[in-house]
């Protein structure tokens, strides 16, 4: 049985979708984050890696707050580049386990009228995607046969907190809700992006790779689909990015290519409002549905 290490599978959005998958797919897997110990002491992380002797290490730890990070930017790099760096070298010296790393679409900054693909120079705008691009190029540059980057975007997923989890949740309080509808990116399924990681582990990939469901869409009209989707009663205003002022300057357009992906899987990924439906019909829904048989 291959053995997997998942470094957020405990807590993280993307750690559990990761940890559930590969259990699903046959994997023993073993998970490490904040709770077991100091990610950052080397002995600590060596212990740990040379225990586990993992086929495959996946890092979905990092410093994810956008806008704290521009406040904290020594903090974020020590996430988003130490400890990949970290987890490469460790891996390098032990001579085993293939390094899947998680990155993002705020890589990219600027105006673009097409996908951006993996071969496209990155150029961030802010803390965040400064210090992930500075991880991704320090794990493919210290284990560049045993690694692979999964550049992801917009996710959502059951477990943890996240953007449709938040429209919902306002819904639910107020009549109308204004999101931003000037910024374009590629909404994606937490299990879907699990998936398609455990596949390109299997095969030992290596590179950068853009991991995202197929489409496109801004937040409104994400958030739009979910209201529907769920058949919440609350209007939505489009609003533009200057209306809603954030400390992190966002990407207008970082929608990411993903036709490499689908070479490899041999198919598209599905379209991101498909995959929506799939997490709201199970998280959301069905949960209705049970609460008011509940109440019968
Ligand atoms: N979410 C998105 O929309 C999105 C978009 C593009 C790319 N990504 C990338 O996808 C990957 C996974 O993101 P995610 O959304 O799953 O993140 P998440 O839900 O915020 O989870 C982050 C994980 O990192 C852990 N962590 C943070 N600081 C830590 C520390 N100091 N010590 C130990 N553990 C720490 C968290 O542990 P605790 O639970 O203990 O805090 C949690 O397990 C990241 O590389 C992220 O950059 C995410």
């Amino acid at each position: 049985m291959a053995k997997a290490l998942v470094l957020g599978g405990a807590t993280g959005l993307l750690g559990q979708a990761l940890t559930r998958v590969l259990t699903e797919r046959g994997w023993q897997v073993e998970t490490l984050g904040r709770a077991d110990g100091n990610l950052l002491e080397m002995p600590f992380l060596e212990e740990r890696l040379a225990k586990a002797d993992a086929d495959a290490v996946f890092n979905a730890v990092a410093w994810t707050q956008v806008d704290d990070a521009e406040d904290h930017p020594e903090d974020a790099l020590l996430m988003n580049r130490t400890l990949p760096d970290a987890l490469a070298r460790v891996l390098k010296a032990l001579g085993r386990g293939h390094l899947v790393h998680f990155s993002t679409d705020f890589v990219f900054s600027g105006p673009h009228q097409t996908p951006w693909r993996e071969d496209e120079a990155p150029h961030p705008a802010g803390v965040y995607g400064r210090t992930k691009l500075a991880g991704e190029e320090a794990v493919l540059r210290v284990l560049p046969e045993r690694s692979c980057v999964m550049r992801t975007a917009w996710l959502f997923g059951p477990g943890r907190k996240n953007f449709v989890d938040t429209i919902l949740a306002a819904c639910r309080k107020r009549d109308a809700i204004s999101v931003v509808h000037d910024q374009f990116g590629s909404p994606t399924y937490s299990l879907d992006l699990a998936q398609w990681s455990v596949s390109l582990a299997e095969k030992r990939a290596t590179g950068i790779w853009h991991a995202v469901n197929s489409g496109q869409a801004s937040w409104c009209e994400l958030a739009c689909e979910a209201i529907a989707l769920t058949a919440g009663p609350c209007r939505l205003e489009p609003i533009a990015s200057s209306q809603w002022p954030q400390k992190a300057q966002r990407p207008v357009y970082s929608v990411l290519d993903n036709s490499k992906l689908s070479e490899f899987l041999g198919k598209k990924p599905r379209p991101w409002p498909q995959a929506l439906r799939d997490f709201l019909f199970s998280e959301y829904v069905s949960c209705a549905h049970a609460d008011k048989e509940g109440t019968h």
